[in-house]
């Protein structure tokens, strides 16, 4: 979900739905705003997305100058008018907006029936707003100290009341917050491009913090209401770079814009000269990594396909042995891991629940924690002991792209950091590698330039009811996250498998016209994958596939080949998933999907 909230001298209902709008990678299946005027309170909401709440208001935004917003992915109680934020008590007095989830909800709820209030949704949420009624003793910030040392599980809330006009009150638990700095305005909300618009000063709030908000006054305190002192954060994006810049959606800008945060992932991190690379946020000694038994990665989704290409590239070049691991599952089964283990975690947006739940596992157990994540300030940046950025820039389509290939990237920097340390790898291989890596961005835009190519392709099969990946070696992960962007934008049913697995099953379900892509860029496994492709063409299966170009054997045996510029074999997938991004895209499109924001998805999870 996404919250916004402002309070100042300018109309208030503009702001926020403009807020909502640049949080919608954030959930929305509904939306709806609250604005003060007087001593009233004007609240809209509805199920779907803000579009749906603009049409509702049919241009008659409701005066005020105080208000918040909100834009949900369901939990707790399925997507409709009701259930929408903001969300009120029997008096209508106190309003609230709310991201996470409130775990003992049922119970406070029961309570609260039992004191007289009378619930009309079904969310966890709508026990915070009768919570704050019954505690009411005059004021709404000390009302809230009590309310929330009453909530378990994970909140950012923000709140308004008419009682008290003018304030805004939001808190943090577990639920990404800012406060935004303004001139004789201010602002809270989810996530930095919210408010980008009006201010660039901000201040993240910690787990455990609240703020109380006036046009001129921003209070930070802890739960307790002890005055914390903060830091002002200088956002330094641009704030085009947080729009679509011309192109059709999100995610076909985000994939243009690899080439230059491919660059951006890079700068100042090779040190050819030393033969060295420079993570300045990571800080593990030789003494450290030489007492290192495994390496541990986690993450969800298509973070955790790029863990998978971590593991073979990481092996291969330290000899250290890598697990990968689902978040979601990984700290449920009791993981074997303790000093002497390292665990990468990975995250676009450095928030997703099961990901932090992993993170905090794995230090509970004594292991030291590397991040790799795009969001600086994230909850998963400020937890771990290590972390790189992957400066790829805000990532706004749910289906991610940039994000993906820049965190291969900073994956192969620890692979040759820790090999570096380690001296397991010489300095041929090293230069021969990082050279490589320096020309992954023209690479990306020769990829670029076939665009049309790979556009039509896509026509040829976006009408099929299946399409099947393979792959071996890296090309096998490539497969898998190959498949799942076409899965996740263009609801084609999309399967990924090792391509020497096929025969054991899946064989099964090829015949006559069935989509198959088959990436061969592993040049060592070249023969091996091509006996695969082989018996697919013999149950006449249409194989499309995706190789290094020179390789001009391949044509012989597909009915379409796709190349990509050839680089040091560990860093294909950099280059490779490129075609993979642009099939899924135009398929997609040609099926008329909601590319940037597909149905029942969300950019990021906050919830278990
Ligand atoms: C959601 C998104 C996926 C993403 C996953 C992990 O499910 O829809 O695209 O890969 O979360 O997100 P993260 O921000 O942790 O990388």
């Amino acid at each position: 979900c996404g919250i916004v909230g402002y309070v100042g001298d300018k109309q208030a209902a503009p702001i926020l739905l403009d807020g909502l709008k640049r949080l919608e990678y954030r959930g929305y299946d509904s939306a709806g705003i609250a604005i003060h005027n007087c001593c009233c309170t004007n609240l809209i909401k509805t199920e779907g997305k803000i579009k749906v709440l603009e049409e509702k208001l049919g241009g008659a935004y409701p005066e005020g100058h105080v208000g918040i917003g909100h834009t949900r992915w369901a939990t707790h109680g399925r997507p409709s008018n009701v259930n929408a934020h903001p969300h009120t008590d029997c008096t209508g007095d106190f309003i609230v907006v709310h991201n996470g989830i409130i775990e003992n909800y049922q119970e406070l709820k029961e309570w609260l029936q039992s004191e007289g209030h009378v619930f009309k949704s079904e969310t966890d949420t709508e026990v915070v707003p009768h919570m704050i009624e019954h505690f009411y003793d005059g004021d709404l910030f000390e009302t809230m100290k009590k309310t929330i040392s009453k909530l378990e599980g994970s909140f950012a809330l923000g709140v308004i009341s008419r009682r008290e006009p003018g304030t805004i009150v939001a808190a943090r638990k577990s639920s990404p917050l800012i406060a935004g700095l303004g001139e004789g305005e201010n602002f809270i909300a989810s996530d930095i491009p919210a408010i980008l618009q009006h201010t660039r000063k901000v201040y993240i709030l910690e787990d455990g913090e609240m703020v109380k908000i006036t046009k001129d006054k921003v209070e930070v305190t802890d739960f307790e209401g002890n005055p914390v002192a903060k830091s002002i954060f200088e956002v330094k994006w641009d704030a085009v770079a947080a729009e679509k810049g011309g192109y059709p959606h999100f995610m076909l800008k985000e994939i243009h814009e690899q080439p230059k945060a491919f660059k951006d992932t890079m700068a100042g991190r090779i040190l050819p000269e030393k033969g060295e690379i420079k993570l300045d946020d990571v800080h593990l000694s030789k003494e450290y990594l030489q007492g290192i038994k495994k390496i541990f990665i986690v993450a969800c989704g298509t973070a955790y396909h790029a863990g998978m290409v971590g593991k073979y590239v990481i092996e291969k070049l330290t000899r250290v042995p890598v697990e990968v691991d689902i978040a979601s599952e990984f700290r449920y089964r009791d993981p074997m891991i303790d000093k002497n283990t390292l665990v990468i975690i990975i995250s676009q947006s450095g928030e997703t629940a099961d990901t932090l739940a992993a993170l905090r596992e794995s230090k509970k157990l004594g292991a030291r924690v590397l991040a790799i994540t795009n969001v600086v300030g994230s909850s998963v940046s400020r937890e771990a002991d290590d972390i790189i950025y992957t400066w790829a820039g805000p990532e706004i389509a749910v289906a991610s792209t940039k994000a993906y290939s820049t965190q291969l990237i900073a994956l192969d920097f620890i692979a040759l950091y820790i090999a570096r340390t380690l001296g397991r790898i010489c300095e041929k291989d090293f230069q021969e590698i990082t050279s490589a890596m320096k020309n992954l961005p023209d690479q990306a835009k020769i990829i670029l330039g076939h665009e049309d190519k790979i556009k039509s392709l896509a026509q040829k099969f976006f009408d099929r009811e299946d399409v099947f990946y393979i792959g071996r070696g890296l090309d096998y992960p490539l497969s898998l996250e190959g498949a799942l962007k076409l899965k996740e934008i263009s609801y084609i049913h999309a399967e990924a498998y090792a391509a020497g697995e096929l025969k054991h099953g899946t064989l099964a379900l090829i015949e006559e016209g069935v989509p198959v892509i088959a990436p061969v860029t592993q040049e060592h496994l070249f023969e091996k994958t091509l006996s695969n492709i082989k018996e697919v063409k013999a149950r006449e299966g249409f194989v499309v596939a995706l190789a290094n170009e020179g390789n001009e054997e391949i044509k012989k045996s597909v009915d379409d080949v796709i190349y990509i510029p050839k680089t040091h074999p560990i860093l294909t997938p950099i280059l490779a998933v490129i075609p993979m991004q642009l099939l899924a895209y135009y398929a997609a499109v040609a099926r008329g999907c909601d590319v940037d924001k597909p149905r029942n998805l969300a950019k990021s999870v906050t919830v278990e």
